[in-house]
């Protein structure tokens, strides 16, 4: 069971995104706990304050440490082992192996930033801070919902059978091989004759070698701290091999 709390100033945005898919799945399987909280309870003055200028000057607003922290103290009571996890574009960025990771945890506390930034002093009141890309968003929230889609599949129970998550992108280190489905012949364009066959071993075959691929071609990074079995090994030195004979990556001509 995982314990999932939002801290934010806008708790009305999960309000949508916790009743569809995976999220949802794991909340109705009782996997899941999830709770946005407002942070404006927690500010002390008249109007619920959350933020203010920026000392020494400069553009737009900065949350203040005070509710935030006072949230965070809240959010922690009686929580066994919380983890506090603070959603910036000014951290490591997220990835399949960390939603792996935050799927093992019994709770999670995310702070959602807002505004030109937060008083830099709250980072000493987190475990952990997170980007979910090199792109700046106008606030966590977006962050957080993308944090808790990609973990809330991986939380055990969720996705009925372990073995979809066998075959996703990322899943091993690569990206997922070429999907299809009826009809078998789509505006001109056949699915692939290994799929139609029913070999087994060929298809295996087929989709390594079209994972693979798909990462040399698309995410060459991915491969560079991958370590690579024999067969794999083997399979990427064909796939070089055509690259240098002039095939690149393609099942058929888009129609
Ligand atoms: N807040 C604003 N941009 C963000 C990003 N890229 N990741 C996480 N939190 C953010």
């Amino acid at each position: 069971m995982l314990d999932v709390k939002i801290l934010t100033i806008f708790p009305g945005i999960f309000d949508s995104f916790i009743t569809f898919g995976n999220p949802a799945q794991a909340i109705e399987k009782h996997l899941m706990g999830f709770e946005a909280v407002d942070l404006r309870q927690f500010a002390s003055d008249r109007h619920r304050t959350t933020d203010d200028y920026p000392y020494g000057g400069g553009r737009g607003m900065i949350m203040k440490p005070e509710p935030i922290v006072k949230g965070i103290r809240a959010l922690k009571a009686g929580v066994d082992k919380p983890r506090v996890i603070l959603t910036t574009p000014q951290a490591r960025l997220f990835d399949q192996s960390k939603a792996e990771e935050l799927s093992q945890l019994s709770s999670m506390i995310i702070v959602c930033g807002r505004y030109e930034g937060i008083d830099e002093r709250v980072r000493c009141y987190v475990d952990e801070e997170i980007s979910v890309g090199d792109y700046v968003l106008s606030g966590g929230e977006t962050a957080a919902m993308v944090i808790i889609d990609a973990v809330s599949r991986l939380v055990p129970g969720v996705m009925g059978s372990d073995s979809h998550i066998g075959g996703d992108s990322f899943y091993d280190g690569l990206l997922e091989y070429p999907q299809y489905t009826r009809p078998r012949v789509f505006e001109g364009m056949s699915v692939p004759w290994v799929l139609l066959e029913g070999h087994h071993e060929k298809i295996r075959t087929w989709r390594l070698k079209q994972s693979l691929a798909r990462t040399f071609y698309r995410r060459p990074d991915l491969l560079e701290t991958k370590i690579l079995n024999e067969r794999e090994a083997e399979v990427l030195g064909e796939i070089r091999t055509e690259m240098n004979a002039g095939n690149m990556e393609k099942n058929h001509e888009c129609a």
